[in-house]
């Protein structure tokens, strides 16, 4: 990478606790040990203390105040809900989003909680948000730096290796941390060669949170907020490992909307079905989730200088989210997760930011899991300026990322399909200048076939295909030849080097000619196609 690397020091001494009186400490580390259970032991000094090379977008130094973790856990930690989880006795409904303005009943209560579990648990977060304000959390970032989170691990390698090739043909040249959770799910080929070559690198957030006093173990959709709270950038696109740009992402942060508030969400398709606990655990207005649209948090946009607090009461949510923060914000819809928690913090802090108004979209219509598609920043903002409700007259936004979620994601081991699922060719050409599932499929041919591409979730490649035997090659290989047959190929294997690494390739292959890239655009020697 061009990019500029340094190395990043975290300077643990004249480590100091302000504001907490020794007997305060003494209390919160009582409630700590009488209520935590401790799990994973790797210590978080002695293993990131120095090494660590992190790719920043321009040159910087490193400001550390030796303690944004030591200061937060023991908060977390002493707010921790100490009631029952509220029980879901029913299913909520899973509705599309209404029309602006129109009409429509909301979600009604379908949790089971006593008055005293709701008491204790508004209790907890008032000291929480407290603590939070007349101690701010000091988030540590590089200064001036941007940069793309993501998370991935095990079965979501290969997946993101197809969104990483995908990023980099975009031209963008941004650096990207990957969380993982913990040392098991660190691969040295996947992260130091693979990985390292696309200009990113692993990072484990155990070796941050398992500290030799209080242990957290976040896995799952926790790693997402906890990803953002400890990346070493200061502005973040956060993308989930199965989502990535069509275009350069890297100019989503000149969006003016995001610079004046600083932080961007998406939406989802669905109604909010959020707790009415919610609001009372929170204080938050009746109304001002269930009138809002519920949250896709495949991508985010957020400027940590700015939001230093949504993310530290994201983190609470989260930390806390299985049992009780993610059923008050979703009481089991769809989705349920981390998704609420973000735009659900910001609105109890009343901290401004941008809930894109483009709905998402179906890459490809209707049938099982079509990719989700999210629309373009600048132009959406543009249209809500005008049209906040984007009735009728509003033109259509651009997509801009194709968040692959459904199973079997593009994990070329798991996947045995004959047809195009993204819709016809044309179509795709229509809308992104190039058959994005092709260039897509072609990218996972070529992982699939290069020898120097393997993961731990592969097992033994050369028979590690859905049929007894069958290669992940052929395989791939065969679903490939069955989706795009010949008739309608009229592409060619193109010898690309080294997109990516410069901005003079970037934009090769779109705009509708019919030289569509055959190659991955990674940075190994071109394999053949058939
Ligand atoms: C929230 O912030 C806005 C300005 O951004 C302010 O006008 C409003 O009074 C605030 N509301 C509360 C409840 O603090
Ligand atoms: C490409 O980058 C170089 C410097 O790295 C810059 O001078 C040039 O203007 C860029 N070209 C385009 C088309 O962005
Ligand atoms: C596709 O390629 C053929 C031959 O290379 C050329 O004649 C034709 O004009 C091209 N079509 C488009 C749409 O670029
Ligand atoms: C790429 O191909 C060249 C020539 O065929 C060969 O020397 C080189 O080792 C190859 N590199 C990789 C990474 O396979």
């Amino acid at each position: 990478m061009s990019a500029f690397a340094h190395s990043r020091r975290i300077l643990l001494t004249s480590r100091r606790i302000p504001l907490f009186t020794p007997l305060i400490l003494l209390l919160i580390f009582a409630l700590v040990f009488k209520y935590y259970t401790p799990t994973d032991t790797v210590s978080f000094i002695s293993s990131f203390s120095s090494s660590q090379r992190i790719i920043t977008s321009r040159p910087a130094t490193f400001e550390s105040d030796g303690g944004f973790w030591p200061s937060f856990a023991p908060l977390l930690a002493a707010a921790a809900p100490r009631v029952e989880a509220p029980e879901v006795t029913e299913q909520v409904f899973t509705r599309h989003r209404p029309d602006p303005g129109s009409d429509y009943e909301r979600q009604g209560n379908v949790l089971q909680w006593s008055d005293s579990a709701v008491a204790s648990m508004k209790g907890a977060h008032e000291w929480f948000l407290t603590q939070m304000r007349s101690n701010p959390p000091k988030l540590q970032y590089t200064l001036n730096t941007r940069g793309i989170v993501t998370s991935g691990g095990g079965k979501y390698f290969p997946v993101l290796l197809v969104s990483l090739r995908m990023l980099r043909r975009t031209g963008s040249t941004l650096p990207v941390e990957i969380f993982l959770r913990n040392r098991d799910e660190y691969e040295e080929l996947a992260c130091e060669v693979l990985f390292k070559d696309l200009g990113a690198k692993c990072v484990i957030l155990s070796e941050f949170v398992g500290t030799s006093k209080i242990q957290f173990n976040f896995e799952h959709y926790q790693i997402k907020s906890f990803g953002l709270l400890f990346s070493s950038f200061e502005e973040i696109l956060f993308l989930d490992a199965d989502n990535f740009p069509v275009y350069k992402p890297d100019d989503l942060f000149e969006a003016e909307v995001y610079k004046q508030r600083g932080m961007v969400l998406w939406p989802d398709y669905w109604q909010c079905t959020s707790s009415p606990y919610f609001n009372q655990v929170t204080g938050l207005d009746e109304n001002a989730l269930q009138d809002r649209p519920t949250i896709e948090t495949g991508q985010m946009l957020v400027d940590k200088k700015k939001h230093a607090d949504t993310l530290s009461l994201a983190g609470y949510y989260n930390a806390y989210g299985d049992k009780y923060f993610y059923r008050l914000l979703s009481q089991g819809g769809a989705g349920e997760g981390d998704k609420e928690t973000f735009a659900a913090a910001a609105l109890v802090l009343n901290n401004s930011f941008y809930t894109m108004s483009e709905r998402p979209r179906p890459f490809g219509g209707g049938g099982e899991g079509p990719p989700v598609l999210q629309s373009n920043l600048a132009e959406d903002w543009l249209v809500s300026l005008e049209n906040p409700n984007r009735d009728g007259k509003a033109p259509a936004a651009t997509p801009f990322f194709v968040h692959a979620s459904w199973p079997p994601k593009l994990n070329p081991k798991y996947i045995q399909r004959s047809e195009r699922m993204w819709g016809p060719g044309v179509e795709s050409e229509k809308t992104f200048g190039e058959d994005l599932e092709l260039t897509v499929w072609s990218i996972m041919v070529d992982m699939a076939c290069e020898d120097n591409v393997q993961f731990a979730d592969w097992g033994d490649k050369e028979h590690g295909g859905l049929e007894e035997g069958v290669s992940i090659c052929d395989q791939t290989l065969k679903n490939f030849q069955d989706m795009f047959p010949p008739v309608t190929e009229d592409h060619q294997i193109e010898e690309e080097s080294d997109r990516g690494e410069s901005n003079d390739t970037e934009e090769s292959g779109r705009g509708g000619s019919n030289d569509t890239e055959e190659s991955g655009g990674g940075e190994t020697n071109d394999t053949e196609q058939q």
